[in-house]
């Protein structure tokens, strides 16, 4: 299935962008949604956008492409292969996993080949595959509750705070605040700051900064030995943009669209994408909002139930975008990555290898990886018989690629 949506709900950058595409994925499959920005592509060629769903990622995953033979995603599946859910996230998202995905292609390949038949897979399996794993490197892996009672005591919440009462008396136990739900923690936090900035600066002497893995370290100290962990609320990313135009859109912009007393939280502002790591920044930055807010006479953001969830959710999804990039930078990278020793400078193609210049339909992200994925078990065998190193790829080449692709052809008219 194919879709394509013009700009609708949301922001267009004035000149450049072209279509947001929104996928809300239910409640079970957490990840909200895939926006997709792109350059104008070449007139002429038509581009057909694929959008992801991570439910259905998950059940070729597990089902018929079965990667699960060898690959767990969180605590399922194979034990053969890394677990998915454990790569960091990198940002631009597409890129990076597109680049996971390539840069193990030999050792993934070879493997496939010795143990079962490589599994097909076409433009939209790969656009369901890319949602799910993405949606699974942003979930917060288990904290480490012993480091998180430091994180308690070090950040000094213990002088008015106590857990399982242990600690101050002066403030509400947060033994269970949320009960494991890791956005309602957020927003237990975020609330907590607007009313709490100036008694906990003057006890402190400073506002407690959360950094690396503190603020998951401390839901997990908080929750320790709570009756199971409950399922974060998931988010919906389309409640979130109406959240975000509510809330937020008066100091923060996305994608030039909205005000410019905070930062632009768009696709390129590089923005952590695991709820604690969220809960963090929010806390950080919560004193320069709240001033901000105060001098501005704009009334600070006091978010209800589940929208929380549903900010995350939308800025999630604004990250899982197409990425932009550059014909030129691409150039340079089709020929600094290796690709052009058997497609050619211009991918016109050689002896080696075939001409990757248009064939009427442009690339998208989720194409060219779909492209790379069919490609790579071929190219294992070509690069080992040529004795050349395999071309590995970095996050950000993805975009540049696909507008190096994309772009109309000088060679043809030479
Ligand atoms: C026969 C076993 C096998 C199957 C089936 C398999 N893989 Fe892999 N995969 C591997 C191995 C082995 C590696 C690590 C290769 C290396 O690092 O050299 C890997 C690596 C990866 C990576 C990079 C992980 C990282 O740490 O960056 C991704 C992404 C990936 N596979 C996705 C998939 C997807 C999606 C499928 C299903 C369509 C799949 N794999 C099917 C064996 C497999
Ligand atoms: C100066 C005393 C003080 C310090 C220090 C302090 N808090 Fe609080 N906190 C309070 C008070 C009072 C409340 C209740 C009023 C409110 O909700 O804002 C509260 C509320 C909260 C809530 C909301 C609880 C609920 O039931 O919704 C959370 C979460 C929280 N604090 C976390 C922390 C964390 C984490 C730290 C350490 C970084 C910390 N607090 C440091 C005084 C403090
Ligand atoms: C009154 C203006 C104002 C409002 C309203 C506001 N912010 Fe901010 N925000 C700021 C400012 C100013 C900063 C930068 C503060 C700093 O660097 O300490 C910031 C920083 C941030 C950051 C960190 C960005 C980065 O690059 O590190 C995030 C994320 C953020 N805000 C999200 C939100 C969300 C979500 C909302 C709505 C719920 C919101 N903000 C509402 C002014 C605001
Ligand atoms: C060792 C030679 C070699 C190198 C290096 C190489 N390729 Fe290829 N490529 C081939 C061959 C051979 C084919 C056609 C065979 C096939 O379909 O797998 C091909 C096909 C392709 C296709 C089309 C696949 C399809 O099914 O539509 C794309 C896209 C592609 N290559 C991109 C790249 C990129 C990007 C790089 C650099 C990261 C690269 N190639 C590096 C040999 C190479």
């Amino acid at each position: 299935m194919t879709c394509v949506a013009p700009c609708m709900t949301m922001p267009c950058g004035r000149k450049q962008l072209l279509f947001w595409v929104v996928a809300a994925l239910s409640a079970s499959a957490a990840l909200a949604a895939v926006l997709i920005w792109e350059h104008r592509p070449a007139a002429g060629r038509h581009v057909l956008y694929y959008v992801g769903d991570a439910g259905r990622g998950k059940a070729l995953f597990f089902g018929e492409k079965q990667c699960s033979i060898c690959h767990s995603v969180g605590d399922e599946g194979g034990r053969i292969a890394p677990d998915l859910s454990q790569i960091p996230p990198q940002s631009p998202a597409m890129g990076w996993l597109t680049a996971a995905l390539w840069n193990h292609a030999p050792g993934m390949f070879r493997r496939i080949r010795r143990d079962q038949a490589y599994p097909q897979l076409n433009s939209q399996e790969m656009a369901d595959i890319l949602a799910f794993l993405y949606q699974s490197a942003t979930i917060d892996r288990p904290g480490d509750p012993a480091a998180g009672q430091k994180v308690f005591e070090q950040k000094g919440c213990v002088q008015c705070h106590s857990v399982r009462s242990s600690g101050g008396e002066s403030a509400p136990d947060l033994s269970r605040v949320a009960a494991g739900d890791a956005n309602e923690w957020t927003r237990a936090m975020w609330n907590h700051a607007q009313s709490m900035v100036g008694p906990v600066t003057a006890k402190l002497g400073a506002w407690p900064q959360f950094m690396g893995t503190d603020m998951n370290d401390l839901v997990a100290y908080v929750n320790e030995g709570a009756p199971g962990h409950r399922a974060s609320t998931a988010g919906d990313s389309d409640r979130g943009w109406k959240v975000f135009q509510a809330q937020c859109i008066q100091c923060h912009s996305v994608r030039g669209a909205g005000g410019s007393l905070g930062p632009e939280l768009g696709p390129d502002q590089d923005l952590p994408l695991t709820t604690s790591q969220f809960a963090s920044v929010l806390w950080n930055h919560a004193p320069s909002m709240l001033s901000l807010s105060n001098q501005k006479g704009i009334s600070p953001p006091e978010l209800g139930e589940r929208e929380m969830a549903d900010l995350a959710a939308f800025l999630a999804s604004l990250r899982y975008f197409e990425p932009s990039g550059s014909a030129l930078v691409g150039e340079r990278i089709f020929s600094q990555r290796g690709c052009a020793r058997c497609h050619g400078s211009s991918a016109e193609g050689t002896h080696d290898a075939p001409s990757l210049q248009a064939t009427g339909q442009a690339y998208t992200a989720v194409t060219l990886t779909a492209a790379l994925w069919r490609h790579g078990p071929r190219m294992v065998d070509r690069t080992e018989a040529l004795g050349i190193p395999w071309p590995a790829l970095a996050p950000t080449d993805l975009g540049n690629l696909v507008s190096f692709l994309n772009q109309p052809r000088r060679t043809a008219q030479k």
